[in-house]
């Protein structure tokens, strides 16, 4: 696999203040590639230092095998040296020029005759759906128009890597939905590689073919596809990070494993190690609920009516568990707050409560239904 990006050891500080520290990270040629983390985690520093905006303390940066920045030995590629395109989170187009003027803006700077110019403008244009408009001004334009002239802007020199920096941020949901599967679609065309920086975990699963989860100190958690990263998340912090998470907290008491402050032992898979106190993982979805059967008995403290969802918090021995069932599916099977019921589990992670509690100090965000 051609690596186009090779961070190695890099360091970038502000005053006393640590951003990045010995950060490694590889990305390669043709891919969409996700930095997913908390806001502050240091990703806007981490494309800024990419695309040359910023230079580093330590450590080596290339694109295509070139050093662009290395402070060992003071090479430091100015940023239109380095053959790239991004896009910000605020759309930086020029409010006083028209759409083609604005996507024009990059080749002006290459001398191109006047009719390549206007071809690769309208072609760009059209590429990103914005054909027809372009004469108007910013302000003639909603958000999500502006944020593909942003696009146009950056794809029209046909840079061979893609930054984008939470483009997504300021749309409303449906047009984020719409434009998230748009700019998988041009990069698959493009064939460039795209390094995509968001805190928004649907979007990374949704456009990545690889991602990797960063803590709030800048430490990289994981990396991997979005599949290993949502089925196979390696610590508490991912899976905490990922979706909504249920950690109930279990104790091994003599080989038994007891749940809660109670004596209800989990009759399913154990996890393996010798510590004491450990945090059975789930999803809302990954919990069955029934009023019989083989499960952990507790109580409805909470049922909500989502439409396509049902949405229960149900207590167990003292742990609060949220619990999610398909309307269609509960028919028949609804239950009421104070109702006693079942549950089980179609899938446990396992994770040493030692470590949960690191990772949730680390990351307070995104934590709703958590209760240790
Ligand atoms: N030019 C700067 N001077 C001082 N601190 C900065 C500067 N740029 C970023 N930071 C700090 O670095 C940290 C990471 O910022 P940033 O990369 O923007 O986070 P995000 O992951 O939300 O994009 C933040 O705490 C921010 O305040
Ligand atoms: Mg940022």
């Amino acid at each position: 696999m051609e690596e186009l990006i090779q961070i190695e050891g890099v360091a970038k500080s502000y005053g006393a203040y640590r951003v990045h520290e010995d950060l490694t990270l590889s990305i390669h040629k043709g891919e969409c590639f996700t930095l997913l983390g908390p806001s502050g985690c240091g990703k806007t520093v981490l494309l800024r230092l990419i695309a040359g905006f910023e230079f580093p303390d330590a450590g080596v940066i290339r694109i295509g095998g070139v050093v662009v920045s290395d402070p060992a030995v003071r090479v430091n590629l100015p940023p239109d040296s380095r053959r790239l395109g991004m896009v910000f989170q605020d759309y930086a187009v020029w409010p006083h020029m028209t759409v083609f003027d604005n996507v024009a803006y990059p080749l002006k700077l290459m001398k191109k005759t006047r009719q390549e110019l206007t071809d690769r403008v309208m072609e760009t244009v059209e590429m990103v759906g914005m054909k027809g408009l372009e004469k108007r001004v910013p302000s003639e334009l909603s958000g999500g128009q502006q944020q593909r002239v942003a696009l146009a802007r950056a794809l029209i020199a046909k840079p061979s890597l893609l930054l984008l920096d939470e483009p997504l941020t300021n749309l409303d949901a449906n047009l984020r939905e719409e434009m998230r599967f748009e700019i998988k679609e041009l990069q698959r065309k493009l064939e460039t590689t795209v390094l995509y920086v968001t805190h928004d975990q649907e979007v990374a699963l949704a456009i990545s073919d690889r991602l990797a989860v960063m803590d709030e100190r800048g430490k990289i958690r994981q990396m991997g596809t979005p599949w290993e990263i949502f089925e196979r998340p390696a610590d508490p912090f991912v899976f905490n990070f990922m979706g909504v998470a249920n950690f109930l907290p279990v104790r091994n008491e003599e080989g038994k494993y007891l749940v809660g402050n109670g004596s209800q032992s989990i009759p399913w898979e154990k996890p393996e190690g010798s510590a004491k106190d450990w945090a059975a993982a789930f999803r809302p979805s990954d919990v069955k609920i029934g009023r019989s059967g083989e499960g952990l008995r507790g109580a409805v403290r909470r049922a909500s009516f989502l439409g396509a969802m049902m949405d229960y918090l149900v207590d167990v021995d003292g742990a609060s568990l949220r619990v999610s069932a398909e309307t269609h599916e509960a028919i028949g099977l609804m239950f009421e707050e104070g109702e006693d019921c079942v549950v089980s589990f179609r899938e446990l992670h396992w994770f040493e409560a030692e470590k949960l509690r690191e990772a949730l100090t680390a990351n307070a965000h995104n934590n709703e239904g958590v209760r240790v």
